[in-house]
């Protein structure tokens, strides 16, 4: 098992233990933010391969689990939805296994869709077997129903034993600077992928009250990073973040989630005598702060200020928080800003907090920024249709 000190520099290469009898099998492709993790428990009798991943990553997933188990030693392949990124592999998989009875253990909302794959292993299924699996040598998984997080046959596994929960997409995150395990960035990162990916709050928060009762040691998600530490307050982060519809057409208040986010700083006397700040505590200023906030979590604190330091109107202070903007500017601060990310990191950085914005504009009733205006690639098409409803 990895220890505190050995943290840093993981041989990413290889399989990584990660618990008693679990191990990391992923790949890291450096090429993009979107990380896949493949996962592999094996207690000594069966193996469980969890969420073995696209094509792409076939071999070098096959590579590392060969080293930890013998091929007929792999009992279940556990798929929480029908993603290809989760189970694009299945058929070579299946392929390899040929001569193992091993079963792909899923719910049956997605079985008929992953039967598309040609698949003729059998499924367990999960809703059909009491939401549980007892491996062979006693130890028990456990299934956590999650629907429309983000399909409708999605769940999470627990493990007893070891207190992991495998948790799927939920957890999950886009990082362009992404570690092995989650630091204090990484709750920007993740509210950031569950805006787009989640179906609504109402769908996360079912998702995330069924886990108040597990005692939960570590979180391990098929996107981002491991998280082993603090793991109450990144629950507590979902459970209070908004997301899908609700961004998408104001249900449920913002202020909810602004009770939860700390306010731009505020603006010292010597400063606001020498700039014209806003002195409202919402707007443009706001949301420009919770943008730096969130990039900052997706790209990582350093690039994400150093964007944000040169653009014009914007006033950081040494520790990276909004001191103010110019009041009258602020629609043309918060494009340029976007604008800035766009052309340094390309169009995912706007992508991941365009939700967002969205909502808080509507929210405040403020007009949109020209980067999300009608017309340009990065807006969601909702403007038009909340002015004609
Ligand atoms: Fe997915
Ligand atoms: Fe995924």
């Amino acid at each position: 098992m990895v220890t505190t000190e050995e943290r840093e520099g993981l041989d990413i290469s290889q399989p990584i233990k990660i618990a008693p009898e679990i191990w990391w099998v992923g790949i890291v492709n450096k090429d993009t933010p979107f990380k896949c993790h493949a996962y592999l428990l094996y207690d000594g009798e069966e193996a469980v391969l969890f969420e073995p991943g696209p094509l792409a990553n076939y071999p070098s997933i096959f590579q590392k689990v060969i080293q930890i188990v013998p091929l007929q030693s792999i009992r279940y392949i556990v798929l929480s939805h029908q993603d290809p990124d989760v189970c694009g592999s299945l058929p070579a998989w299946e392929k390899a296994l040929a001569s193992t009875p091993v079963s792909v253990v899923t719910h049956s909302r997605t079985a008929v869709i992953i039967k598309n794959y040609g698949l003729t292993s059998p499924f367990y299924l999960i809703d059909q077997k009491d939401w549980s699996l007892r491996l062979s040598s006693g130890r028990t998984l456990r299934f956590i129903f999650a629907p429309w997080c983000h399909s409708p046959g999605t769940f999470m596994t627990y493990d007893e034993e070891s207190r992991s929960l495998f948790s799927g997409d939920i957890f999950g995150a886009i990082t362009y600077k992404w570690s092995f395990y989650a630091d204090q960035s990484y709750v920007m990162a993740m509210r950031s992928f569950h805006d787009d990916y989640m179906a609504s709050t109402y769908h996360l928060r079912y998702a995330i009250s069924k886990l108040t009762t597990l005692n939960i040691e570590r979180i391990l998600p098929q996107h981002g990073s491991i998280i082993d530490r603090d793991v109450l307050q990144y629950i507590q982060a979902l459970r209070t973040s908004r997301c899908g519809l609700d961004l998408l057409c104001g249900r449920s208040s913002s202020a909810m989630m602004m009770k939860d986010a700390p306010l731009p700083a505020t603006a010292s006397d010597e400063t606001s005598a020498t700039m014209n700040y806003s002195g409202l505590p919402i707007g443009y200023r706001y949301i420009i702060a919770r943008v730096i906030e969130r990039e900052t979590g997706v790209l990582g604190k350093e690039d994400a200020l150093a964007v944000a330091r040169e653009v014009d109107g914007i006033h950081l202070d040494s520790e990276g928080n909004l001191i103010g903007i110019y009041e009258k500017n602020g629609k043309d601060i918060l494009n340029r800003l976007l604008k800035s990310y766009e052309e340094r990191f390309g169009f995912w950085a706007v992508f991941n907090c365009r939700l967002m914005i969205h909502d808080l504009i509507r929210e405040f009733g403020l007009a949109m920024p020209d980067i999300l205006e009608e017309g340009h690639m990065l807006n969601i098409h909702v403007a038009r249709q909340h002015k004609g409803q």
